[in-house]
């Protein structure tokens, strides 16, 4: 497929999967709007309908919680295709949503919208609402998930991270109850192979966190004390943190001094924390369990992503970039989202092994911006090489290209005009 066909086949996606206000990840599968999904969305959307850019991460935040948090999915309309709906989350909110947050890419999102934006005043009003919507959210995040003031902030929940079943969370996720999980029945692998998705294992315990949250009617100054799963999550928290960056830069821009010191001195305690989750022997960073108290020994992408945050000449980055060249040399269709010399790797199962567009993405920003051209040209086109092999999927095998879970997948095919547009003139500069 030449470039040109590509573009058109992800505009296509875009549109197919759009709700008018929002857009789903795919349809059956993942019916409603998700978070993150949502915010990388708007970044392809962009290129071809400005309008429709803004539009899509402003219906988003129009369900902020009144504490500040981001729900992580929004129940626009009934489907009972998706488990957990509605009925099980009960956060009794004017739309429904879950009660849990996602992955927070908003602030880096708005930088690069308001960036390729006429640089109107209507355009500037609404960055500067979805701005402080942004703010509030991340002190959320430090007043929330963050207590005892570390630096770095916890993920509750599996699907907070993005990352669903991600390795990382084995030992925590162990550790939850299951004794009065009530009856259910999965949805999602009526959609698609079950040998992709989540185990049962898995899914008895992020119920079980549901009803946990739900018993304590989703207090958020209750849950985190109250979690019996709280993992630190250095990829989370890389996200939170350049997140945090591109806010401080652009509040400056547009004269938000306030908002803009209140964003750097944020990133600045939590780039000083990070540092606590290096595991030397690895060469990256791991997850803490802040239960046990012990860093996780888990080999996963979220180590790798503080490429995100570390500034030019950071000793760390040089180890990062061994490691993602390694990576790209045992499995070539994207970067791999566990180690494949790992016994727990799976190629095939959501994120114990699969590569995802969108995880690339973020990679290659980072790199990009720290002077690793050369690391990020080699992640465009082994990006690029997973989709002439197999299309706009949700992930994909990253050892054979096979394309895997949902199909004609929102996101990925975001990411294919972000590579094939912005990164390509990025990375010719
Ligand atoms: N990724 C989750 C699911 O598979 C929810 O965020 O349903």
């Amino acid at each position: 497929m030449n470039t040109a066909d590509m573009l058109k086949e992800a505009q296509r996606i875009l549109t197919l999967n759009d709700k008018g206000r929002y857009t789903v990840p795919t349809h059956g599968l993942y019916p409603f709007q998700w978070n993150w999904d949502s915010c990388l969305t708007a970044l392809g959307q962009q290129h071809f309908d400005n309008d429709r850019a803004w539009l899509e991460v402003e219906t988003l935040m129009a369900h902020q919680w009144p504490d500040g948090m981001v729900p992580h999915i929004v129940f626009h309309e009934l489907n009972d295709g998706y488990f957990p709906g509605p009925g099980v989350w009960q956060t009794d909110r004017p739309t429904p949503t879950t009660g849990i947050t996602q992955p927070p890419v908003l602030g880096l999102v708005l930088e690069q919208l308001w960036a390729r934006s006429p640089q109107d005043d209507a355009t500037r009003a609404r960055c500067l609402r979805l701005m402080a919507g942004a703010d509030r959210w991340h002190q959320w995040f430090y007043l929330c998930r963050d207590p005892e003031d570390t630096g770095l902030v916890a993920l509750l929940h599996p699907w907070e991270s993005g990352r669903d079943n991600s390795i990382d969370w084995f030992e925590a996720l162990s550790a939850v109850p299951i004794d009065k999980v009530e009856p259910y029945q999965r949805r999602d692998t009526q959609h698609v192979d079950a040998s992709h998705r989540p185990t049962q294992f898995e899914y008895d315990r992020y119920v079980a966190l549901v009803q946990c949250f739900r018993n304590l009617k989703w207090d958020n100054t209750l849950l985190h004390d109250a979690s019996p799963f709280q993992v630190v999550d250095p990829g989370f928290n890389a996200i939170l943190i350049h997140s945090d960056q591109c806010l401080a830069r652009l509040a400056s821009a547009l004269g938000e001094a306030a908002l803009a010191r209140a964003a750097q001195a944020r990133c600045t305690l939590a780039l000083q924390a990070m540092e606590t989750l290096w595991n030397g022997d690895m060469g990256q960073y791991v997850c803490l369990n802040r239960r046990t108290g012990q860093l996780v020994d888990s080999p996963s992408i979220g180590g790798l992503l503080p490429v995100l945050v570390l500034p030019v000449g950071h000793p760390k980055l040089a180890a990062l970039s061994q490691r993602l060249h390694r990576l790209l040399d045992l499995a070539p269709f994207g970067v791999a989202s566990h180690w494949p010399e790992d016994d727990r790797f799976d190629g095939k199962r959501y994120w114990r092994g699969p590569s995802w567009l969108i995880v690339n993405y973020l990679l290659i920003k980072g790199l990009i911006e720290s002077g690793e051209e050369a690391l990020a040209e080699r992640i465009v086109q082994a990006s690029l090489k997973s989709i002439e092999e197999s299309g706009c999927s949700e992930y994909y095998h990253p050892i054979t290209g096979e394309a895997l879970g949902g199909g004609t997948f929102t996101w990925t095919a975001a990411m294919v005009i972000e590579f094939l547009t912005y990164h390509a003139q990025a990375l010719s500069d």
